[in-house]
């Protein structure tokens, strides 16, 4: 199946399954090479990163814990600009190592508003893993400490990625066409 309809727009298979495992493996083990004598706290960042988060979850081969925060700033095919916290932390990161999880940074908003809030929460410290890299779209100064694949301009979904709450149950990625 290499194209589909989702809403009003088309997309095309764009990066299969198979590589985004092999990507993902290959960032839980450097990951663990990196965290090896401690316990870090992966914070996946809701909706998009849940399944990123569960593999990389599952292939990382050391001790480590894993709790979710909520955020939105997409409304259909764009960032609105404004990031707003829909669940928050629910856990004691003060003196952690917080490693938080990104589906995608495209503008780098959401996630240089994220890393500031934590860092009023006295973390040990904060390291940023993200699958997918827009690097044509970045607005904001933000080190990406882990980055899977650098990736074109081009809206994209599935792998947990959506248009308007579409499309993240496919297990390959799509871009669209239009
Ligand atoms: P940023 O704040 O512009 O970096 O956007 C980051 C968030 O927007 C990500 O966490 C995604 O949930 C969403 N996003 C960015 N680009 C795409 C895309 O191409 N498809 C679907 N969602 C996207
Ligand atoms: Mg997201």
């Amino acid at each position: 199946m290499g194209k589909i309809r989702i809403l009003d727009k088309e997309f095309e298979k764009n990066i299969p399954f198979e590589r985004i495992q092999e990507v993902i493996e290959t960032m839980a083990v450097k990951i663990h090479e990196d965290y090896k004598n401690s316990r870090p706290l992966f914070l996946c960042v809701l909706n998009g990163a849940f399944m990123f988060a569960a593999d990389l979850f599952k292939y990382y081969p050391g001790h480590c814990e894993i709790s979710f925060i909520k955020l939105s700033s997409y409304a259909g095919t764009q960032t609105t600009g404004e990031v707003k916290t829909l669940i928050g932390l629910d856990k004691e990161i003060e003196g952690r190592e917080v490693i938080i999880l990104e589906d995608i940074v495209d503008s780098g908003i959401t996630i240089s508003h994220l890393a500031g809030d934590l860092s009023a929460c006295k973390p040990k410290s904060v390291r940023i893993a993200t699958l997918l890299l827009k690097p044509d779209a970045l607005r904001k100064e933000v080190r990406l400490d882990y980055v899977g694949m650098e990736i074109p301009n081009d809206f994209i979904v599935g792998y947990g990625l959506d248009y308007n709450g579409f499309g993240r149950n496919f297990r390959d990625i799509y871009k669209i066409t239009e």
